[in-house]
């Protein structure tokens, strides 16, 4: 599928999901931005593409238009009692997961409104946390089930600009933040246990395909997961 030079933005894609998907919308023919903190990463993920930095850029000037947003970039806080959480580190991950995400959709919805031909696609990145908790996640667990109001809000509010929103639930898919699953994670009872991951590049390509619909038909909700990591089923 050629997406005809359609212009995409990644948070969060200097590593991991935003990395592998801003490559995979690359080489679907988007032309893409890459956006995160550490630009020697960033720098990197060109390179690997493979594609010439002209079908990269920083900001909206270079291409004039913003089709589809993923709003990717996100981190947890410390697996410690809710009780022990810092405000600081409480703030963090509100800061990043939920109030960077609702400043950028903010944003490209005053670009998709009015460009033209105008609207666009926003995709947000929740979680299975979005729907059930790990024990000691509060601030993570929370701000994924608030990514879910921000998912139903755009949804709603973009209509009337032809502004699709849709939210990608991941389970366990193998980046840096799911490492410590490999190794051992504490489960609700209290036992550790090792988890399956799954390959990134099943979450790039999910992202593809949401990012290919035309604007009248949307992925709304749809959960990725390790087929056999503990989530339904009581476990
Ligand atoms: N991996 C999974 O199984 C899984 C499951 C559910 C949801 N998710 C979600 O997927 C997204 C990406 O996770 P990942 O697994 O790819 O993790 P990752 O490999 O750790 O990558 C996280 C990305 O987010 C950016 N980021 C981290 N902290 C940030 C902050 N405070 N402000 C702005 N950007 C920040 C990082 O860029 P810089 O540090 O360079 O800025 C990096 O590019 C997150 O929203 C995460 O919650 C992942």
């Amino acid at each position: 599928m050629d997406a005809n030079g359609k212009v995409a933005l990644v948070t969060g894609a200097s590593a991991g999901i935003g990395k592998a998907s801003a490559l995979a919308l690359l080489r679907e023919g988007y032309r893409v931005v890459l956006t995160a903190r550490r630009r020697e990463l960033l720098d990197k993920a060109i390179a690997e593409s493979g594609v010439g930095p002209d079908r990269f850029a920083q900001a909206k000037q270079k291409f004039a238009r913003l089709d589809v947003l993923f709003n990717n970039g996100g981190t947890g806080a410390p697996a410690i009692p809710m009780e022990d959480l810092t405000y600081e580190q409480w703030m963090t991950v509100v800061n990043a997961n939920l109030t960077g995400a609702f400043l950028c959709t903010q944003e490209a919805i005053r670009i998709m409104k009015a460009q033209d031909p105008k609207g666009g696609r926003i995709i947000n990145n929740g979680s299975i946390s979005a729907h059930a908790p790990r024990p000691n996640t509060v601030a993570y667990t929370a701000t994924k089930h608030a990514i879910t109001g921000l998912t139903k809000s755009t949804s709603l509010d973009g209509r009337k600009h032809d502004i699709a929103c849709s939210q990608i639930d991941i389970g366990n898919a193998a980046t840096e933040m799911t490492e410590r699953m490999a190794k051992g994670i504490v489960q609700p009872n209290g036992e550790m246990m090792v988890e399956p991951r799954m390959n990134v590049t099943h979450v790039a390509d999910a992202i593809v395909f949401m990012a290919s619909l035309p604007l009248d038909s949307n992925v709304q909700f749809m959960t990725i997961m390790a087929t056999k990591m503990p989530f339904v089923g009581r476990g």
